[in-house]
């Protein structure tokens, strides 16, 4: 078993708090993603995790066993770094092979466990060359096959693919993920970029300050975002957002935007109707609001007049600059769209796909998750890990007493 668990983790350097009251758990084989602005605490998180700094408050445990006083080699872990030194006089085999010729490993199996390495990641007959004989993406890969040799029970990566150029990080992403499936090793994976994010992970969590903002699989963290902060920061381009009113009656409340009014969908209207006379935020993400003259089928629309102000074509879609009133908004439109400059456009915003949020809790009112905002599925999971690593007795069901 190779899971690992966080539990009530604090890191401060003086008065500065990195990671405040972390808590999560990450079961066995999975592919976590800790994604975040710069400065929110995920290389601090993942330091913690390998025993290269030490801990304030909590414990972290992998594989059922609290490793807070344990040395980094004695973890079983690798980590792979954003910046890979590699060393340059070396050959790549031996470079490979270092970390277990350290160890006092045999020649035999060090060259082994070298040559499967390398043939997992494609760089067999590279393993004569020299680091300097190599592209930045040969590199990355040699600085990967360098933590599997180790057979960690955990892969600690560190915005890896970031100094690779734009295609080259799209193709090792992709290799990394088939990596993980082929290795069935617990991943935790840092990066700023959700992108990075969405197409890899199993789970994401979204950090911000230090703290967790939600953890769920990509889809369920972009349908039922927990706060404006997840909201803004997963999906690209970004969701879209108006201060407006919440007036009506019971059966027929509205939002009063500066320059629209529109009708609340059944769906959304339970968690709004404590708000009437109040301000909320208005959610929707720019492929929810279209060209009037190009509706989707069974979409709820609602019409919002615009103006243009820049058309950006993208081949199978446009993304239109749009104001409304003041505000300026963008949306992802089909191609056909007769949108022109400096014109007025009539669009609609398919209102089923709404979010709205408290101005001042800045939570989700209408499909956020409740409470600390696991998913059903992963909640089922976290159960089942508690269960498993925890409790003392024979492992039941999970969620049985
Ligand atoms: N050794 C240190 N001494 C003092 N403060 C530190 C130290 N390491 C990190 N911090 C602070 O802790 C906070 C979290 O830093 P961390 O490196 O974990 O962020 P990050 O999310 O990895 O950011 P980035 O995306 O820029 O790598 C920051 O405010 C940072 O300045
Ligand atoms: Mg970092």
């Amino acid at each position: 078993m190779a899971d690992v668990a966080f539990d009530h983790v604090t890191k401060r350097f003086r008065s500065v708090v990195a990671l405040n009251d972390f808590t999560l758990r990450i079961p066995d084989k999975e592919f976590l993603v800790l994604v975040g602005p710069s400065g929110s605490g995920k290389s601090t998180a993942l330091r913690l995790l390998a025993g290269l700094d030490e801990i304030t408050e909590g414990t972290i445990s992998i594989g059922g066993r609290v490793v807070n006083d344990i040395a980094p080699r004695d973890r079983d872990i690798a980590m792979v770094f954003q910046t890979y030194a590699l060393y340059p006089h070396m050959s790549i085999r031996d470079n490979i092979g270092f970390g277990l010729k350290l160890r006092k490993m045999n020649k035999g199996e060090i060259d082994s466990r070298v040559k499967e390495a390398a043939r997992i990641l494609g760089i067999s007959e590279l393993l004569g060359r020299k680091p300097g004989q190599l592209s930045g993406g040969q590199r990355q890969r040699v600085a990967l096959a360098r933590a599997i040799v180790r057979e960690p029970r955990v892969f600690l990566l560190d915005e890896p693919l970031s100094n690779l150029d734009a295609k080259l990080r799209v193709n090792t992403r992709a290799e990394i993920s088939k990596l993980h499936q082929r290795l069935g090793t617990t991943f935790v994976y840092v990066t700023h970029d959700q992108v990075e994010a969405m197409t890899m992970a199993t789970r994401i969590a979204v950090m911000n300050f230090g703290v967790i903002q939600q953890v769920g699989t990509p889809q369920h963290l972009y349908d039922h975002p927990a706060n404006v902060f997840v909201a803004g920061f997963i999906g690209s381009p970004s969701m879209n957002f108006f201060d407006v009113k919440v007036v009506g009656g019971d059966h027929d409340l509205r939002l009063e935007g500066e320059s629209f009014t529109l009708p609340v969908p059944k769906s959304k209207a339970a968690g709004l109707r404590s708000f009437r006379g109040r301000e909320i935020v208005l959610g929707i993400r720019p492929e929810n609001i279209h060209d009037r003259d190009f509706v989707p089928p069974q979409t709820n629309a609602a019409p919002v007049a615009a103006k243009v102000e820049v058309t950006e074509l993208m081949g199978n879609e446009v993304f239109l600059h749009l104001l409304a009133g003041e505000q300026s908004f963008l949306a992802r439109v089909d191609p056909r769209t007769g949108a022109r400059p400096d014109r007025p456009l009539q669009v609609v915003f398919d209102l089923e796909k709404m979010h709205a949020f408290d101005p001042e809790s800045e939570r989700n009112l209408t499909d956020g998750d409740q409470a600390t905002s696991a998913d059903p599925a992963s909640a089922a999971e976290t159960r089942a890990f508690d269960q498993a690593t925890f409790s003392r007795g024979r492992p039941g069901r999970p969620g049985a007493e």
